[in-house]
């Protein structure tokens, strides 16, 4: 079994690393059936409590998982051959471990919020990610836009993000995640959007989360 690496990562707290972490390893293991582990390398464990939840409701799909503070390397290379995806949830800093999963990742994703604060942390993500590209060149390295406004007079600020984004030299996911309440809900009920039921489910946001899922199947095929 030939094993993809996906890093959801980035220098900053909050733009929704681990939500984006969640819920794309739950669209690849509940709608596209892959096998797929999360491993958790922040010490924050947001994700680890989240698989721990899931655990403990016979309902829900285990999802395997993994909390790792150091020999991330070793760690990885012990999954491989047994999982089709390891998704990792990297912690909100520039941290050693992060940098060592990134060097050994298929595809680097940083969610970032159409925010000033988010886009000006890709100033410090610059030097990070070019030392990442020149020891591991394969690497595909995509930004997807998280939390973005829904209102129409917004749409400007999202497509300006994009530019600035791009114009560090970073390709973003044509898919961008707007803020719904579903995410919140979901992660505090130990759940996937995919699990929630009857009006608490948020069809816009399936579809949003299975588009960017796609899409990052698809990267690997070039
Ligand atoms: N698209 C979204 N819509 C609504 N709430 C979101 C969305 N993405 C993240 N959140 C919420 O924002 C907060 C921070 O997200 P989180 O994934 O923990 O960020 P990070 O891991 O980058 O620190 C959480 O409360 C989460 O539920
Ligand atoms: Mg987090």
């Amino acid at each position: 079994m030939e094993t993809k690496l996906i890093i959801v990562g980035g220098t900053k707290g909050g733009p929704g690393k681990s939500t984006v972490a969640q819920q794309v390893a739950a669209g690849l293991q509940l709608k596209r059936g892959q096998k797929v582990h999360i491993t958790d390398i922040d010490i924050q464990q947001t994700t680890t409590s989240w698989c721990e939840e899931r655990r403990n409701n016979k309902n829900l799909d285990l999802i395997a998982f993994s909390y790792i503070e150091n020999d991330i390397v070793k760690h990885l290379q012990s999954l491989n051959g047994r999982y089709e995806y390891i998704v990792v949830d990297a912690g909100g800093f520039d941290s050693e471990i992060q940098r060592e999963a990134m060097l050994i990742a298929d595809i680097v994703l940083l969610p970032l919020r159409p925010k000033r604060r988010d886009l000006k942390s890709l100033r410090d993500l610059d030097t990070v990610l070019e030392s990442v590209k020149s020891s591991n060149p394969e690497v595909q390295i995509r930004a997807v836009l998280n939390q973005c406004p829904s209102l129409p007079s917004q749409v400007s600020r999202i497509l300006s993000s994009k530019d600035i984004i791009e114009s560090f030299g970073i390709k973003c996911a044509p898919t961008n995640i707007y803020t719904r309440n579903v995410y919140d809900d979901a992660e505090e009920a130990g759940r996937s959007i995919f699990e929630m039921k009857g009006k608490d489910r948020d069809k816009k946001a399936e579809s949003e989360i299975e588009e960017l899922v796609d899409y990052l199947m698809s990267l690997e095929v070039q």
